[in-house]
């Protein structure tokens, strides 16, 4: 069977540039990064040229980036390093926005447990944060604002910049997932104003568990694992060269090829989305019209028409031979709808009977009628049986 991938959201493949330049640091030259002989320094210095750059691609010092197992931990180290060194100071409320992912949403759970207050402000029905919500909410004691880049379920493009602009001026630093934008729109640190921003590799056709964390200079932030000295102390632990150069060599692959290739999956992703909005006419697309993600399609079906199980959706797509997602990969397998879809107004059947196609590098225009045809296929056959 072809098989057709339409979850880049969720991972991509690693791209036969990457691998080739990774290659190199898992054989011959292996060594440890911190050893003192040929070996190290070779390792050492493929490092530091990786990070150097990705930092350049977003506009950062290479000081100010720390290389980490990927975004989820690029982003606990940023909430709770943040947070704690700012209760030194006295100051302990956090503020986010509904629609993060997990690992920014647990993390938030995690410090309101360990005393913090926490602020999570609504979004709109369109998935966006109000950055007049944000100032409302500040308060003499926040200490960070955590509101992602782009989101992975809908791909709605949040106003960091506004809001950094409003909270920085107050002495507030803002951290932003930029796991999903990176690659697909500018992603620039003086930009966007930000103090703290997470990146990881697998969503940008580089290694699975390398990501990186901005932090600025001068932001008050505080290492979480303490170990040997890597990372100038403030992540330790042997670094992963061989992914760290393959994450280097994604971070230019991906913005090489930006522009034209991120106008190249709009149409295609348009393109579906005509065919989808014509054999249903009243399908939903979640996220927001003008600010979203060019390669990310999320729809919701009519549940009052059609009650539908989005796992149900996933794997009788799979079933044809086409990988899409019912929301978040991260929370598939769960049966709960979407809290991102229901933070953005969806009622929880509605939220159910979501799929989310994610073009990439690998999709091609004869692949659009052949989708079409199996979603049609699909819903058609669930509906009958959800109908008996
Ligand atoms: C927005 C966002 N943040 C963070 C992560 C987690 O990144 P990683 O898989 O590198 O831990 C993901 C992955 O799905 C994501 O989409």
């Amino acid at each position: 069977m072809d098989r057709i991938y339409l979850d880049h959201t969720a991972t991509t493949p690693l791209a036969p540039s990457v691998l080739e330049a990774m290659q190199p640091y898992l054989t011959g030259e292996f060594g440890n990064a911190s050893s003192a002989h040929w070996f190290g320094r070779k390792a050492k210095d493929a490092l530091e040229g990786a990070r150097n750059r990705i930092a350049r691609a977003i506009g950062a010092k290479p000081s100010e980036l720390f290389f980490t197992s990927g975004g989820t931990e690029a982003n606990n180290l940023a909430i709770q390093g943040a947070l704690r060194a700012a209760r030194k100071r006295g100051k302990t409320h956090l503020i986010s926005e509904a629609a993060e992912h997990h690992a920014v949403l647990d993390t938030c759970e995690y410090m309101r447990d360990e005393g913090f207050s926490v602020t999570v402000l609504e979004v709109d029905a369109e998935g966006r944060l109000s950055p007049e919500s944000v100032e409302r909410a500040l308060q003499p004691g926040t200490a960070l604002v955590s509101v992602m880049h782009a989101n992975n379920e809908v791909g709605t493009i949040q106003p960091v910049k506004e809001i950094s602009r409003i909270t920085v001026g107050r002495g507030v630093p803002v951290h932003t997932d930029a796991v999903q934008s990176v690659g697909k729109i500018p992603v620039d640190v003086e930009d966007l104003g930000v103090q703290l921003l997470t990146l990881s590799a697998h969503k940008i056709y580089g290694p699975k568990g390398i990501g990186a964390l901005y932090v600025r200079q001068g932001t008050a932030w505080e290492p979480v694992f303490h170990g040997g000295g890597q990372e100038r102390g403030k992540r330790p632990g042997t670094e992963n060269v061989a992914s760290a150069v393959g994450f280097a060599a994604a971070v230019e692959l991906v913005l090489e090829e930006r522009e034209r290739e991120m106008q190249r999956l709009q149409l295609l992703r348009d393109a579906l989305q005509r065919e989808l909005r014509a054999a249903f006419p009243r399908i939903l697309v979640n996220g927001h019209p003008d600010f979203r993600l060019p390669h990310l399609l999320s729809v919701s079906f009519d549940a009052g028409a059609m009650p539908m199980e989005g796992e149900m959706l996933v794997t009788n797509m799979d079933l044809e031979g086409v990988a899409v997602s019912s929301g978040s990969a991260c929370t598939s397998g769960s049966v709960q709808p979407s809290h991102v879809l229901l933070a953005m107004g969806r009622d929880p059947g509605t939220a159910k009977a979501t799929l989310r196609f994610s073009f990439g590098r690998g999709n091609s225009q004869e692949e659009l009628p052949i989708v079409a045809g199996i979603v049609r296929q699909v819903v058609e056959r669930m509906t009958k049986v959800t109908r008996k």
